[in-house]
């Protein structure tokens, strides 16, 4: 992929700059950072030149090497983005001034621009703004929309800066979207669910959500329409995704039928709570009144469901197995009518539940199968991703 070349300018929240240019490092991307004047009186350029390796571009005619660098630069760029944005950025590029080389560059771009803005409240929500930022819109700018909290001028409001990460995953949305997942509707579940006996004690598992939220941003970056249905985690959902939070198997069948007819890719990550308490106490029980043996029942079986009003649905299930894998997650794929299995063995401590490896192997119902050796959920998602983009394109082609 080519590189992106990171537009500065003057806000307090301009340290968050040094954040994002580590995250789409990590992602493998290069980056160039432009500031504007004004910015440099925040941070000198060569803070971003030590993070990057590329020098800082300030000045339309500072480099007498290359002295039409806005127009070379054009070419190795893949997107423009903006962060933090001022109401001033925003203003010249709504009219098409151009009188430094952000500005300029920003009329000499032909990949996707992104701005996230950020201001003070007033300045943010000051109609003329608002009409720049539709103007803008209506010309094919991208936004990420600033967050409303504590601003650094003291006030509270819309106007801060979206987080490094939330940022980052939008860009990436602009530069890796597939058309197999363009206007697709991926449903995600992730986490475990509770079910309890009374208001302090519940049954559950060790899932940490990790793999259906790293499944969750890998959907989103590749242009899905995402909803995360979600138990209990402790993690801040991707960028972008509509999240629904549940507790119990019940609630997450329910949110997960709401949303099944709507869905084109179902992947159901989340390590459901196989049996429930017979019996769910208002009150917390007295230790001397829980009996030694306690009932359960099944839960009900949300995939097996899904499997049996399955139409159009590409429908993703996973095992968790303690051996025997291949033949247990082959039994599973067949009894609940799914079209891709994922199987890991949690018997080891270094993959699986709660942890940040995985290794897992990909089932087909004609008899495939693909083992992904050992890295990490992120890279794993993306595997899987890749493979339900083929089963995409292949029923696009039946059809
Ligand atoms: O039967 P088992 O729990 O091993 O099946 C795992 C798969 O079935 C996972 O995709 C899980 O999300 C799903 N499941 C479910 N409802 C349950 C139990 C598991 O949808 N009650």
């Amino acid at each position: 992929m080519k590189k992106i070349a990171l537009g500065v300018c003057s806000s307090i929240s301009i340290y968050k700059a040094c954040e994002i240019i580590r995250l789409f490092q990590s992602e493998g991307l290069g980056v160039r950072v432009i500031m504007t004047e004004k910015a440099t009186r925040f941070i000198q350029p060569y803070l971003f030149t030590s993070l990057t390796g590329e020098r800082t571009i300030v000045e339309l005619f500072d480099d007498g090497q290359r002295p039409i660098e806005h127009i070379s630069l054009v070419d190795e760029i893949s997107l423009l983005l903006i962060a933090p944005a001022t109401a001033n950025i925003i203003a010249k590029m709504a009219s098409g001034v151009a009188d430094d080389f952000l500005s300029t560059f920003y009329l000499a771009v032909k990949c996707p621009v992104l701005v996230a803005p950020a201001m003070n409240e007033a300045m943010y929500l000051h109609p003329q703004t608002q009409e720049n930022i539709k103007k803008l819109k209506a010309l094919g700018v991208n936004f990420v929309e600033p967050e409303s909290g504590y601003l650094a001028c003291g006030k509270q409001g819309p106007g801060r800066l979206a987080s490094p990460r939330t940022i980052v995953d939008h860009s990436l949305r602009l530069i890796r979207s597939r058309e197999a997942f363009r206007g697709k509707v991926v449903l995600v579940t992730a986490g475990p669910t509770r079910e309890f006996l009374d208001p302090v004690r519940f049954l559950s598992n060790p899932s940490s959500g990790k793999m259906g939220y790293e499944l969750a941003r890998e959907a989103f970056q590749l242009g899905a329409e995402v909803i995360l249905v979600s138990g209990p985690t402790y993690f801040e959902p991707p960028a972008g995704v509509h999240l629904e939070k549940v507790t119990t198997a019940e609630e997450m069948k329910q949110a997960v039928l709401k949303h099944y007819p709507r869905a084109d890719v179902v992947l159901m990550a989340a390590a459901v709570a196989d049996f429930r308490f017979c019996g769910n106490f208002r009150e917390k029980l007295r230790k001397q009144d829980i009996r030694p043996v306690l009932e359960v029942e099944p839960t009900p079986d949300i995939l097996e469901e899904l499997g049996r009003r399955k139409e159009r649905q590409l429908l993703v299930g996973f095992a968790a197995e303690t051996g025997e894998l291949r033949e247990k997650a082959a039994e599973k794929m067949t009894r609940k009518g799914v079209d891709l299995m994922v199987a890991n063995d949690v018997s080891g401590q270094e993959t699986g539940f709660a942890s940040d490896d995985n290794e897992v192997l990909l089932i087909w119902p004609d008899g495939r199968s693909r083992k992904i050796p050992r890295m990490s959920k992120r890279k794993i998602s993306q595997e899987i991703m890749k493979e339900i983009e083929v089963l995409l394109n292949e029923r696009r082609r039946q059809i």
